[in-house]
């Protein structure tokens, strides 16, 4: 097992590139599978849960090679199981998507139930509404998630809750289906609409990603031997950014979209820092001051994104005054606000609210992470606070980000990553 050894303080400063975004290729990788051939994936990001799923389809007969640390090539001619195993799909959630892709291909899907950030209830309940309007059969047992049908059917289903992974699910489901699917009241996150662009360069016809209603016309195949290359990833953006507002620093993030990073720049912004978006898709955010004091709620896209919460808590951690944030998405996301108290904060979490009382600093402490935006997070702190931080359980991290520590190495982080043995 290993942690992070962080010493503090440090002001970042520097430019550092993003990478492919994980919500989109942990999506893309599984619909692949609805191609009967070959296609090439870009930009995906080197993280555990991308290898995983590669790992996933291998055992369903998919020939997977990596042309380059960041390109995949998917050869899914030759499927010839649509039972996940179980061990390995309880490993991250998005292994959701292998219920959706086979479905829509095979007509048949068993996967093992799906694990990921322990952040709140995490029902599966509007995944299953889809597929069941569709024409599918859906049993929960045992751990295991098995769907079947004699054949799909398009109708129109409308989401009770606005869920990325009901959208990017009931999509998956659709493409193949007969006749046309309209699928109501749809997440709008960047990695909804990169997933249905994939799709759509695979052949799909869906309109709409990207807005409240998503259309499918059911195509009979997808030929593949196309190319595709994941969006930059809003939420590793959004991360560089805070750290950039934590240590009082000036960082310049390549390869971002700045359209979905609206809602943060206007956030940090607010708190007195400043946002400067640049001609080659760059931002560079910089301050020298204490951050102001500042409320935030967060909701779908786009307004503020929950798996930014707790990197901008480390921010309003370190505010001058008494800010407010309401998590508005999940349950229990206030877990790292107890690690951030043990050096030194004044945070007082409950159910979906806290209230954090600025401090003029952090100290270094023993911390560990509980989920992977937590882990970003006291990452984070440990770089602005003073003295040592110890950073346990950074598997987590691994899950979601890409060579973080040399990335902020690069910015000027003192981080050294060790064997808990050691
Ligand atoms: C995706 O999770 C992301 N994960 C999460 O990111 C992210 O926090 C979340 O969307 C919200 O943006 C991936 O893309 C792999 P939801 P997902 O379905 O799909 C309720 C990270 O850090 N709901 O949009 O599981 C649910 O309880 C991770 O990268 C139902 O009630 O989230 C929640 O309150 C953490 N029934 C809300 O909807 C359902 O069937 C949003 O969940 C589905 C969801």
């Amino acid at each position: 097992m290993e942690k992070f050894i962080i010493e503090g303080p440090t002001r970042l400063c520097g430019d550092v590139n993003i990478s492919g975004a994980k919500n989109a290729a942990v999506a893309i990788i599984p619909a692949a599978l609805l191609v009967e051939g070959i296609c090439t994936i870009e930009n995906v990001p080197q993280i555990s849960d991308v290898k995983i799923s590669c790992e996933i389809l291998k055992e369903l007969g998919v020939k997977v090679e990596w042309l380059t640390p960041n390109t995949i090539r998917l050869d899914t001619t030759h499927i010839n199981s649509t039972t996940a195993p179980i061990d390995m799909t309880s490993k991250f959630r998005a292994s959701y998507y292998l219920i959706g892709s086979l479905l829509s291909r095979c007509h048949s899907a068993e996967v093992g139930s799906p694990g990921g950030c322990k952040i709140g209830a995490r029902p599966i309940d509007q995944h299953i509404k889809g597929f069941e309007a569709l024409g599918a059969t859906v049993t929960v047992a045992n751990g295991r998630i098995s769907a079947k049908a004699d054949k799909l059917v398009g109708t129109s289903i409308y989401l009770d809750t606005v869920s990325v992974g009901a959208t990017i699910n009931v999509m998956l489901a659709a493409v193949l289906a007969e006749g046309t699917t309209t699928i109501d009241n749809c997440a709008k996150e960047p990695h909804v609409v990169d997933v249905a662009n994939f799709l759509n360069t695979m052949g799909a016809d869906i309109r709409g990603a990207g807005t409240d209603l998503i259309k499918i016309n059911g195509v009979k195949e997808l030929k593949g031997n196309g190319t595709y290359s994941v969006v930059p990833d809003q939420i590793e953006a959004g991360t560089y950014l805070l750290a950039a507002m934590a240590t009082k620093g000036d960082v310049t993030i390549h390869n971002c979209i700045s359209k979905h990073l609206e809602s943060l720049t206007s956030k940090i912004e607010e708190m007195g820092g400043h946002v400067e978006e640049l001609p080659d898709d760059s931002i560079r955010v910089w301050t020298d001051e204490r951050a102001k004091k500042c409320n935030i709620k967060t909701l779908p896209y786009p307004v503020f994104p929950t798996d930014l919460q707790p990197q901008a808590g480390v921010v309003l951690a370190l505010a001058d005054g008494t800010s407010i944030l309401n998590e508005n998405i999940w349950e229990s996301r206030f877990q790292y606000t107890e690690e951030l108290n043990k050096m030194g904060a004044h945070i007082t979490a409950q159910g979906k609210t806290a209230v954090f009382e600025g401090v003029e600093s952090l100290s270094g402490a023993p911390v560990s992470a509980s989920d992977l935006r937590a882990g970003a997070a006291l990452l984070i702190a440990g770089m602005a606070a003073n003295g040592k931080t110890e950073l346990s359980n950074i598997a987590l991290i691994d899950r979601g980000y890409e060579c973080i520590e040399e990335k902020f190495t690069k910015l000027g982080a003192k981080i050294k990553r060790v064997d808990v043995e050691e």
